[in-house]
């Protein structure tokens, strides 16, 4: 199969990934921080090695600062409701995944309101004027996804941080697209919240992901229960990661995640963005010479992910990924992306969305042209 699905899932994850899993699960399976004993002892290692092998990643400046969540939905609902309250006014942009965009939509029935920010052009990135001129006196929180899951495009990240900064917003980044193939820096880019999957680009297993939690802010909790420490209080502890991490947590999975890290680690994230974007351009200047076909995304020269939708004229998106699997065994995703709002913008919400091919650190130039010619095909037909 030529795997052309890596904004879904990474796939294949480097060896020492599904190494690191078998050994965890094999060798290092008592409960974390739950005992005393050898094996006890071994998982927290496992769990306490990712933490700050992740905290290492992203600049943070402790490994505390660092919480596990089961997935990116879970570490943004916790980031989302554990800040917002009845009154509190919100900055996001008109292109956020559905697991911004609902829990913001669930939160207006609390009393909080919303102010969507629209890209000046279709499929690009939000500009920054525009992010200027949605903030009110008093806004709470900025929540904006680094990259879109649809068309590949970029946020400021960097300038929507230190427009959180100088109007004493906090600042939520939606890092589901871009931890493991984008520089991220939570110190310089003055970001307070940072929620990612560990299944994605940094090449975790599904059922982990992680939140950012700047010192300083104690979110209210999600969820309640056993920690590990402070037990005699029925509340729960203030500290994190204790805090925002009740129950067992998935502690082979967490130690394979830590592998996915330490590989990007020792490879360097620009040169995973640099194949990654340059897998997409091929694929777009290849794209473009099929008739009929139109590539949606930021003007050329952007700085761009390895997600790349398209449509073709006379064929839904459904149908192209349908023969795309049966015919040429090419794994993509066709659809909506569950982003229906960055498919109202770039006016592709009432065509059954697009066709989303992302190409990840293992594609080579033979799967795009593979795909390139596939979709030649269809077009033929
Ligand atoms: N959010 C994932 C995607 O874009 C699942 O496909």
């Amino acid at each position: 199969m030529i795997y052309l699905d890596n904004a879904a899932t990474t796939f294949p994850k480097p060896e020492r990934v599904y190494a690191a899993h078998d050994k965890a699960f094999r060798e290092c399976a008592g409960n974390h921080g739950r005992g005393s004993h050898a094996l006890s002892a071994a998982a927290s290692r496992g769990i306490d090695h990712t933490r700050f092998r992740l905290a290492k990643l992203f600049n943070a400046p402790e490994s505390a600062a660092v919480s596990f969540a089961h997935n990116a939905t879970g570490a943004l609902n916790l980031a989302l409701k554990g800040v917002l309250k009845n009154g509190d006014h919100v900055v996001t942009s008109a292109f956020e995944h559905n697991a911004v965009a609902r829990p913001l939509e669930a939160l207006k029935g609390r009393g909080v309101s919303v102010t969507k920010v629209v890209s000046r052009l279709d499929g690009a990135g939000v500009h920054i004027d525009d992010v200027k001129s949605a903030f009110r006196d008093g806004t709470k929180l900025a929540v904006f996804t680094q990259i879109s899951n649809v068309t590949g495009a970029e946020n400021p990240i960097a300038e929507i941080g230190l427009l959180c900064r100088e109007r004493g917003a906090l600042f939520l980044v939606d890092a589901a697209q871009s931890a493991g193939c984008r520089a991220i820096d939570v110190q310089a880019m003055n970001i307070d919240l940072l929620a990612c999957p560990g299944h994605k680009g940094l090449f975790g297993p599904q059922g982990t992901g992680a939140l950012y939690v700047r010192r300083g802010i104690v979110l209210d909790t999600l969820i309640e229960g056993g920690t590990g420490i402070f037990s005699e209080n029925l509340e729960m502890p203030n500290e994190a990661p204790a805090r925002y991490e009740s129950g067992t947590q998935n502690a082979p999975g967490i130690a394979a995640l830590g592998e996915g890290v330490q590989f990007i680690l020792e490879t360097g994230i620009d040169i995973i963005a640099a194949r990654e974007a340059a897998l997409a351009s091929r694929l777009i200047a290849g794209l473009l010479g099929v008739k009929g076909a139109r590539v949606f995304g930021p003007p050329e020269g952007s700085e761009r992910s390895g997600v790349v939708s398209f449509a073709l004229e006379g064929a839904s998106p459904q149908h192209i990924d349908a023969v795309l699997s049966s015919v040429f065994n090419i794994a993509v995703r066709a659809g909506l992306h569950c982003a229906p709002d960055a498919h109202r913008c770039i006016g592709t919400l009432q065509s059954g969305g697009t066709v989303r091919a992302s190409c990840g650190f293992f594609n080579t130039p033979d799967d795009v042209d593979a795909l390139v010619e596939a979709v030649r095909d269809i077009e033929q037909r």
